[in-house]
């Protein structure tokens, strides 16, 4: 470590609150698949922001898009409409099973406007004694309050208690766990169709259409957490679209900004209707900006043949890495789905995360023990060949 990157990271210790295991680098710039520390060293970035970057570093669409709207208007009023934002919530409809879009600025706000939407829903259609919810424990939905209550914080986090109440916690992928929670008062399921944090957990279909059969029977909102698993990460555009149903509402943001920070909560119209003029807004959701990017963002995403080769490198990513679970008495389970890989492994996570980045690998860690890989989507056959021969050395280096 350089004295520039020791004096930088010094700094960070003196001036920012410290939330964050801090890394031992400091980046400076990106492009494509790879990122550059102020020290000049290249890495393979298959963190890509935890699964944000989804074009990539600099991608042309981002940076020009970002340049030309920031030379036309950069702001506006919640209440003012541009264009931008029109075009954006057109494309998020068009390719979904959902009618209408809430911006927001980041995913636990999507998650914050979701809770909001059932509450008000279910008040006004169930009666105002159906107001709870149920999750699942391993989830991870964010960090305020509302978001945070439904992903089981209390255990670890007590001194934030009380959380919101009247959320219930079930086992994923465990339909009777679910069951046995329901009651009159269940205005709300939140899931994701992949647990991300919780260890890259994939729901299964059968499960997933257990739960809309339960939610339909008892006429309870579903509502994904497409944060993470939407916009192409898994292989399809969103994560329902492997599970055979439609959820009522979802929450997205990572990928669906490129690094440009922007959530939404995507509706059916029943639903969406809930929320009224003044009963949930944002001074920043939805501006020009944000909206500009995320539209071009999404044209890319949606354009002919992208998600269907994000699903063709993720077999190919798989494919190598069962190749070097052969090769390996390392690697103990391989899970997740498209470009969303999870992998346990017999060595100790935070030496390994650390180790590949010494390596010239940029990975995140999920749940208690998992290594996750969540590439930009535009990484090509050759990049994964480069990272798996890292993860391989990384592995021997640590026998
Ligand atoms: C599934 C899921 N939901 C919600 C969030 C919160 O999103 P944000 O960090 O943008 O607030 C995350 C972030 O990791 C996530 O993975």
């Amino acid at each position: 470590m350089t004295a520039n990157t020791l004096e930088i990271l010094q700094q960070v210790k003196e001036l920012l609150v410290n939330t964050y295991a801090v890394q031992p680098i400091v980046l400076e710039k990106g492009a494509g698949c790879r990122v550059t520390d102020i020290d000049g060293k290249s890495y393979l970035d298959f963190a890509a922001g935890i699964a944000v970057a989804s074009l990539g570093h600099a991608a042309p669409a981002v940076v020009n898009t970002l340049r030309e709207q920031a030379e036309k208007l950069i702001v506006a009023p919640p209440s003012f409409t541009t264009t931008a934002k029109v075009e954006c919530a057109k494309l998020i409809v068009e390719n979904s099973c959902f009618d209408q879009v809430f911006f927001t600025n980041s995913g636990t706000e999507a998650i914050e406007a979701c809770i909001k939407t059932v509450r008000k829903w279910a008040y006004e259609n169930k009666g105002h004694a159906c107001n709870e919810i149920i999750s699942f424990h391993q989830s991870f939905h964010g960090r305020s309050y509302g978001a945070a209550s439904l992903t089981e914080k209390m255990h670890v986090q007590p001194y934030f208690a009380p959380y919101v109440p009247g959320v219930h916690f079930a086992n994923f992928n465990d339909l009777p766990s679910v069951e046995k929670l329901i009651s009159d008062k269940t205005a709300a399921i939140f899931i994701e169709p992949v647990q991300g944090e919780g260890g890259v957990i994939a729901a299964t279909p059968e499960f997933m259409q257990g739960l809309r059969a339960l939610c339909d029977k008892h006429r309870i909102v579903l509502v994904f957490d497409e944060v993470q698993t939407g916009m192409g990460r898994t292989g399809k555009l969103f994560g329902y679209q492997h599970m055979g149903i439609e959820p009522d509402i979802a929450a997205l943001a990572k990928g669906m900004g490129g690094g440009f920070p922007i959530g939404a909560m995507a509706a059916k119209k029943q639903y969406a209707a809930a929320l009224t003029v003044g009963s949930h807004g944002s001074t920043y959701a939805g501006n020009p900006l944000a909206t500009a990017v995320a539209g071009a963002v999404i044209r890319e995403i949606v354009a002919d043949g992208f998600v269907a080769r994000v699903e063709k490198t993720a077999q190919y990513f798989r494919k190598q890495l069962e190749d070097l679970q052969r090769r390996s008495n390392k690697i103990t389970a391989i899970r997740g789905l498209g470009l969303m890989i999870g992998i346990d492994t017999a060595v100790d996570i935070k030496k390994l995360t650390r180790t590949l980045q010494g390596n010239g690998l940029l990975a995140t860690q999920a749940g208690e023990a998992t290594l996750r890989l969540t590439p930009p989507l535009i990484v090509t056959e050759a990049e994964v060949d480069e990272a798996v021969s890292i993860i391989e050395k990384t592995l021997k280096e640590l026998s």
